[in-house]
């Protein structure tokens, strides 16, 4: 079986998914691709159409070493026919957990069939010039072996191994449990021009911006999006438990973590 086409869907609020996704989209050098993000609410298809040998890579973030909540659910109204997919989950240089195992039985219960898995490191959402964590990743190094990956998948799909049913794929279920999530956000301080890029990336609507920015502190999932888009500088994740993790991250987790492939 050989890829004609080959279709991306991602959630990714600060994209570091999503240049892994596009750089194993283009090792595998399919004749077409599309991609279907579902990192703002209104970009959600409900089915998503596949043919038999469209090949599918599916990507998220970790959150607490599981896939975020709100990605879980959009990927939920998914739908397959039986294609090959490949899940990829990006961490920032901690650990993945039970994230990879997470979004390969998501893909299965969607009626995908597992090709592949890998986990990519990508620079933490949390990373900032006092905390320092997994700064510019991915790199370029990352990036080639993305590629890479891409081309091995290629090849899976073109000898025929396809529905082999051996690729072990690490983690535990039951998954770890979720951590409940403080009520709390980023906030804009006074060098905010009021531009609205926070708002436009913002993956759950939680900031509304008009003649100040106001942000709905229970629709924030701290990912960051809007802290990393902002061409001032202005918005700052200031809460006082994320800023003692940051550092914990930063202190512990600065050794290099290489990606992992799963083929
Ligand atoms: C709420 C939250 C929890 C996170 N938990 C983890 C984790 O458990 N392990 C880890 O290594 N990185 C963790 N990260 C970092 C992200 O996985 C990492 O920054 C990733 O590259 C973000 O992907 P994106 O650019 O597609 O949004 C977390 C980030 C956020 C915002």
């Amino acid at each position: 079986m050989s890829c004609k086409k080959l279709k991306m869907i991602c959630f990714s609020p600060t994209r570091t998914t999503r240049r892994i996704l596009d750089a194993i989209a283009e090792g595998v050098g399919a004749e077409c691709s599309e991609v279907v993000d579902v990192t703002r609410a209104d970009r959600v298809p409900e089915t998503c159409d596949c043919a038999d040998n469209d090949l599918v890579i599916i990507g998220a973030p970790v959150y607490g070493g599981r896939i975020p909540l709100i990605a879980v659910e959009r990927f939920k109204a998914l739908k397959s026919c039986g294609s090959p997919v490949v899940p990829v989950v990006v961490y920032g240089n901690r650990a993945y957990e039970d994230a990879l195992i997470e979004l390969a039985d998501i893909a299965v219960e969607a009626g995908f069939k597992t090709l592949a898995g890998a986990a990519f490191i990508g620079e933490h959402s949390f990373s900032s010039e006092r905390t320092p964590i997994a700064v510019s990743r991915p790199d370029e190094d990352d990036l080639g072996k993305a590629r890479e990956f891409g081309k091995s998948l290629a090849a899976k799909l073109a000898d025929g191994s396809l529905f082999a049913g051996d690729v072990e794929i690490p983690g535990d279920r039951p998954y770890k449990e979720r951590s409940p999530k403080a009520s709390a956000s980023p906030v804009s301080n006074d060098a905010c021009q009021l531009c609205g890029s926070c708002e436009r990336v913002c993956p759950t609507a939680a900031i509304s911006v008009g003649s100040l920015v106001e942000t709905d502190p229970d629709k924030c999932i701290f990912c960051c999006a809007c802290v990393k888009v902002c061409a001032f500088e202005a918005r700052k994740l200031e809460v006082p438990r994320l800023l003692e993790v940051s550092q914990w991250l930063a202190d512990n987790f600065s050794d290099r973590r290489e990606p992992e492939v799963f083929i």
